[in-house]
């Protein structure tokens, strides 16, 4: 998972403020949009594997081990990356269902969506197992979306936030000139639209990928994810559809510090709590009145720790960042670990499959495994950096 970010081409594609086409989505039911935030006053679900990987690292380090056990208390997001990780949904909400009864307080389950054809149009690292040309669009109705919507329905007591399609819109928005993702583009919105409708259920709330500062701050940029945004959502049935959008999924953008404006000063959103509050601006102006944001912090915590924003693989000295929480900030639902930390984001092997280049790049930390897989020393890291501090 990662993003592309190509500050010269923002640049270059830069306009000042909000270019014409504004209006309003369609759609005025407030169903399923509004009421209540959904990390408000529930208990989120402990991953035992994920634990797991806490637990054999904590064993190695006994140094450490106290520290680093900490870090299995907080809930991380579950991600459906193929059709395969399915089966294992119905064992995580069993078991947040578990933890559910034994504490007698709603569990809610973060559930990152994660498998379009063509995915990762514009990087390499997190490329996808379907593809347009061998019936990806289908498989991924019927073999993906259709049996998540079925142990949604099969757990109705449990509230489940999901994040739909990291990276996937921005992409729409910011990087038509890649061949793989013009191909993509009816596939992504078809695919997004399906899954919207199926997910438009009373324990859901979706939130769309909104990609971070560093990619869609510029003036430019926020306008074309907003029109996106609209667009698709238009076909979905209307912007109650969802509940709101994910910043910084998987990325290490700082939440309040000034590295942004000292990598590309023409951005005006330097961090992501500035790009959250101009975000719901831009997205008031496209009809979306009542929508919240949630950031991923699991490893933004420390600044100064990139040569370039566009870094976006296994950042060196990266620390966890701010606990997940409900309602941490104005307009924002929750801080929460989308990201599992620990997971790596792409192999830093250039003569192994799936390599890119960005694994390669300064920024990036070596000796890394391939996207998902545990990098134990990166962990161990992100936990030694962690701010606040665990
Ligand atoms: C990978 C997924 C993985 C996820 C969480 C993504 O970059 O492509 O396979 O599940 O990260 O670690």
């Amino acid at each position: 998972m990662r993003y592309y970010v190509h500050s010269i081409l923002a640049l270059a594609l830069l306009t000042p403020g909000c270019a014409g086409g504004i209006g309003e989505v369609s759609g005025s039911s407030k169903e399923g949009t509004t009421g209540t935030n959904p990390f408000k006053g529930v208990s989120f679900f402990l991953n035992p594997e994920y634990t797991a990987n806490v637990e054999a690292t904590a064993a190695k380090h006994p140094e450490e081990a106290a520290h680093i056990r900490k870090v299995a208390t907080y809930p991380t997001g579950v991600w459906l990356s193929d059709i395969k990780s399915v089966a294992n949904l119905q064992g995580w909400l069993d078991e947040a269902k578990k933890q559910q009864d034994a504490s007698g307080k709603p569990t809610l389950t973060m559930v990152v969506v994660y498998n379009l054809p063509e995915r990762d149009c514009s990087a390499e690292s997190s490329a996808g197992e379907l593809s347009i040309d061998q019936n990806g669009e289908e498989r991924y109705r019927m073999e993906f979306i259709d049996p998540i919507v079925a142990q949604f329905k099969a757990h109705a007591s449990q509230p489940i936030a999901v994040i739909l399609e990291p990276d996937s819109l921005g992409n729409m928005a910011t990087n038509m000139a890649i061949p793989k993702c013009q191909r993509a583009k009816a596939v992504y919105r078809n695919g997004i639209v399906y899954a919207l409708k199926g997910f438009h259920l009373p324990n859901v709330s979706v939130y769309l990928d909104a990609g971070h500062s560093g990619w869609l701050g510029w003036d430019d940029n926020r306008t074309k994810i907003a029109r996106v945004f609209k667009n698709v959502l238009n076909d979905a049935g209307g912007p109650q559809m969802i509940r709101g959008f994910a910043t910084n999924t998987s990325n290490y953008t700082h939440l309040s510090n000034r590295d942004g404006a000292a990598l590309e000063p023409s951005n005006p959103c330097p961090n992501e709590l500035t790009y959250v509050s101009t975000m719901l601006k831009t997205l008031e102006m496209y009809g979306f009145k009542d929508h919240h944001f949630i950031v991923d912090t699991s490893r933004n915590g420390k600044g100064g720790i990139r040569a370039k924003w566009g870094s976006w693989c296994n950042v060196h000295g990266a620390g966890l960042g701010e606990r997940p929480r409900a309602d941490p900030a104005p307009g924002i639902d929750a801080y929460f670990w989308v990201k599992p930390p620990g997971e790596s984001d792409g192999s830093s092997d250039a003569a192994g499959p799936r390599f890119d280049a960005m694994c390669g790049v300064p920024d990036a930390t070596k000796g890394a495994p391939q996207a998902g897989q545990w990098f134990e020393s990166y962990f161990v890291d992100l936990v030694r950096n962690a701010k606040p501090p665990l």
